[in-house]
């Protein structure tokens, strides 16, 4: 079942109904200024940091879910309701939300009145913007009361729903004409406000919830808007509010439209009053003054589609399949770019205010956004890079605002280092800018001990080496890719953190999955070197990454599959002798992307027993069977009932790791086949078992053994998006970036018989043309390059700024 339907031409996915089966939400906002946003106008708005710099309020876990919002209500002759059907719920004769890229429409009618909303961040500007338009579709004139509405947060959203004792006696606003201004704080430390403000008169405003809301009411039933009249409340302490009232009368056929801003000013500190007690409004007048008119903002708009445009512009696929196109042109890589913005902070499964920036979560994502924004992934490979630690280990996390590491959770995360090795290489890869490398990077954030970028890799890759357990494996540590296999830990007290608690680093508990991450890593780091001209290094490297192949086969090969991990004590985990979670997903997937038993025959035999005792209609599970009960010496992952996240749910992060596996064994029918399994796009269709949106990925689908199989949870912030675009772009239709030109290597179901791709490389862009006359897998037979054969699958660098035709036939 569907609740609505692509429009690709347009870029959006179009609810037709409020009722979805779970807020189906977007995002504005591009750079510093961002908005969460459901179809049914719920979510908040934040500045740079969702947690310390929030400007509207959101309850997590409240009752009914999704309340708290931008809300307009409508009081058409003592008809009281709103267009985004919440929160009012009334009846609509008309009802349809439109997520597009950065923005959102959501329009309702009632009793012939039609109103429109756009919701926008434009480009470079630090509010929000949304444009109202009404239009009275009966032939009476009606006289119709509009009431906005946001709830003001006091900027720190954990001290926010805490701290009530403080923060019901410190709110403070100011009223000028149609704005409203919130101040909180800003009479001492803060040289913040927020603004909201409407490009008309208003006959009313209210500033103080209770006055507006009424003190038993909810936002379903305003007093001020079922009595029609704002109060002109002036909040004091309590909780400040913004609502406008604005009249309008409306004849038959007659339109009308509002401009409401939510901005954020920030002021120099010598320049934050206008008089003792009277906030200077200068930077807000002018931002007020940037979208006065509905031409401002169309062009904004149509700036903010170009912006996207260019951003889609440098992959293209012409498959001839609307759903993968639309994932590999419109929604994975705009996913790609919500990660690249949020990391892990702000969605409707992140609160905003816990964690910060993942060293590994980061770099991965850098995989699916590097072609789009190669200037910012540069900076973002910097930051992460500073994080590091001599030793080569590094921050679990850090905190985007300060860019230092976060101390609470600190480092151990044994794999974590050599993402660093794969973030970079992929930005290498990319833009062919070796001077990254060069550049000097601080060790623990601070400035007056820093190396190359080039030596923190090799400290990355060292750190495995410098790290060994008994069978010659890479430590585990407090964990590895699996946050939730904590095999150092034995956790026994309820609310403790599974992963920095106990003892964390043992001397014994070894990965699996770090060996093959490391065999993954190591050809890039090697080719680093040579081109560095380091001979010597490059050898060292060559023989680790060949003894830890030999390694992985020896200790870490269980017969039919890779095994996990040793434990602390030295037991194996994910083997046939477990008696549950006997084979996981990750060092599948990982080993075989390294190459490790692909000339031998265990790597085919692994993705076998992928196929056989993990893979499922919905997706491949992480592991099985699952834990049954809680295992202190495994950790968080057993603290999950069966089917669930870590403990045998369908990961959607590490299923492209196994289509890229199977890819590697020219297997491309099934790679494809794993690719629409988990796909947004291709589970529309039974949206109300996923019940998430169809138009992104979430982290996890309920694996086989749960009580809601095939259900998901946590969609929008995972590295799911970013490894699923590599899956699709670089190993399924072939279009890989390498050091000095692009390679052309489909690995594709035998029965597609051509598409195009159009993409954007170094200052050229090539036009690619993919056939497949004798409907192979994989192999090509023949390329050529603007009207010349050329010898290998490696095309030439034009960096001309010219378009090229490439004709490539596969054989
Ligand atoms: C989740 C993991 C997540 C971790 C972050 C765990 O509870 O299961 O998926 O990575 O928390 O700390
Ligand atoms: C989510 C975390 O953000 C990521 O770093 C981790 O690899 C997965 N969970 C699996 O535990």
């Amino acid at each position: 079942m569907k609740f609505g339907y692509f429009d690709d031409q347009n870029r959006e996915y179009v609810m037709t109904t409020p009722r979805t089966p779970y807020p189906w939400i977007n995002y504005l906002g591009s750079e510093e200024f961002f908005g969460l946003i459901s179809n049914t106008a719920g979510g908040y708005s934040f500045y740079q940091d969702a947690r310390l710099r929030r400007l509207t309020r959101y309850r997590y876990n409240n009752v009914p879910l999704d309340d708290g919002g931008r809300y307009l209500y409508i009081n058409d002759g003592g008809d009281c309701w709103t267009p985004s059907y919440k929160p009012m719920k009334k009846e609509l004769s008309f009802y349809e939300c439109r997520h597009g890229l950065g923005y959102s429409k959501i329009q309702g009618a009632r009793g012939g009145l039609k109103v429109e909303q756009l919701f926008f961040t434009p480009l470079f500007f630090t509010g929000e913007v949304t444009q109202v338009r009404l239009k009275n579709e009966t032939d009476r004139a009606k006289t119709i009361s509009l009431f906005s509405l946001v709830e003001f947060c006091l900027w720190d959203a954990q001290d926010d729903m805490t701290n009530f004792q403080r923060n019901l006696s410190v709110g403070e606003v100011e009223v000028e004409d149609s704005t409203i201004y919130h101040k909180t704080e800003y009479r001492e430390r803060r040289d913040h406000y927020a603004f909201f403000s409407v490009n008309s008169d208003v006959v009313g405003f209210d500033t103080d919830r209770e006055s507006f809301l009424g003190l038993s009411n909810g936002f379903d039933s305003p007093e001020v808007v079922l009595e029609g009249s704002a109060k002109n409340s002036v909040a004091s302490g309590w909780s400040p509010v913004g609502s406008h009232h604005i009249q309008v009368q409306l004849a038959p056929g007659e339109e009308a439209s509002y401009i409401f801003i939510l901005g954020y000013v920030e002021n120099a500190r010598d320049q934050k009053w206008e008089r003792p007690g009277v906030i200077n409004k200068a930077r807000a007048h002018e931002m007020i003054a940037k979208f006065r008119t509905d031409d401002q903002v169309h062009a904004a708009l149509e700036d903010l589609k170009s912006h996207w445009n260019s951003l889609l512009c440098k992959f293209q696929l012409t498959s001839g399949d609307e759903k993968l196109d639309r994932m590999v042109n419109i929604w994975n890589p705009y996913q790609c770019m919500v990660t690249f913005n949020m990391s892990r902070s702000a969605s409707y499964f992140e609160s905003g205010i816990g964690r910060g920036m993942g060293f590994r979560d980061s770099n991965q994502d850098l995989l699916g956004f590097v072609h789009q924004v190669p200037a910012r992934a540069r900076q973002r490979i910097l930051d992460i890079a500073a994080t590091q630690f001599e030793d080569g280990s590094a921050y679990h996390q850090y905190q985007p605002l300060t860019k230092k590491g976060n101390d609470a959770i600190g480092s151990g995360f044994n794999d974590d280092p050599l993402w660093l090795i794969v973030g970079t290489a992929a930005y290498i890869k990319e833009t062919g800018d070796f001077s990254i490398l060069d550049e000097a990077v601080p060790f623990d954030s601070d400035p007056s001990n820093t190396a190359s970028l080039f030596e923190h890799l090799k400290r990355s890759f060292y750190h495995v080496i410098n790290n060994m357990g008994p069978h010659g494996l890479p430590l585990i540590g407090r964990a590895d890719w699996n946050d939730c296999l904590n095999l150092n830990c034995f956790s026994e007290e309820p609310g403790e953190s599974f992963q920095t608690s106990g003892p964390s680093e043992g001397p014994v508990a070894e990965s699996i999955f770090i060996a093959g991450l490391f065999v993954y890593v190591a050809p890039d780091f090697i080719e680093l070197c040579r081109r560095g001209n380091l001979v010597e290094e490059a050898r060292q490297a060559q023989m680790h990454m060949e003894t830890m192949t030999q390694t992985v086969l020896e200790h870490g090969y269980d017969g039919e599959w890779f095994l996990r991990a040793y434990d602390a004590a030295g037991e194996k985990v994910g083997s046939k002798e477990c008696g549950e979670g006997k084979i996981f997903i990750e060092p599948q997937g990982l080993c075989v992307m390294a190459g490790i038993g692909v000339e031998t025959g265990e790597a085919e035999q692994a993705l076998n027993s992928v196929a056989q005792h993990l893979e499922t209609e919905h997706g491949i599970v992480l592991l099985a069977p699952p834990y049954s009960t809680y295992y202190p010496e495994l950790g968080e992952i057993s603290s999950y009932p069966p089917g669930y996240k870590e403990n045998g749910g369908i990961f959607c992060h590490n299923n492209p790791w196994v289509m890229i596996a199977e890819t590697i064994l020219g297997r491309g029918e099934r790679a494809f086949e794993l690719y629409k399994k988990i796909c947004p796009a291709y589970r529309e269709d039974i949206s109300e078992l996923h019940r998430l949106e169809p138009y992104v990925y979430a982290q996890m689908i309920g694996g086989r053994d749960a009580v809601n199989f095939g259900q998901a949870k946590n969609s929008w912030l995972t590295g799911t998006a970013a490894w699923n675009y590599v899956a699709m772009s670089q190993a399924i239709l072939g279009i890989k970036p390498s050091y000095d030109g692009l390679v052309i290597d489909p690995c594709i179901p035998p029965r597609w018989e051509a598409y195009s791709i159009v993409r954007q490389f170094r200052g050229a862009t090539y036009q690619i043309h993919i056939t497949n006359p004798n409907g192979v897998s994989q192999g090509v037979a023949k390329v050529v390059v603007d009207g010349e054969e050329i010898a290998g699958n490696k095309l030439p660098l034009f960096l001309d700024g010219q378009a090229h035709q490439v004709e490539v036939v596969l054989g």
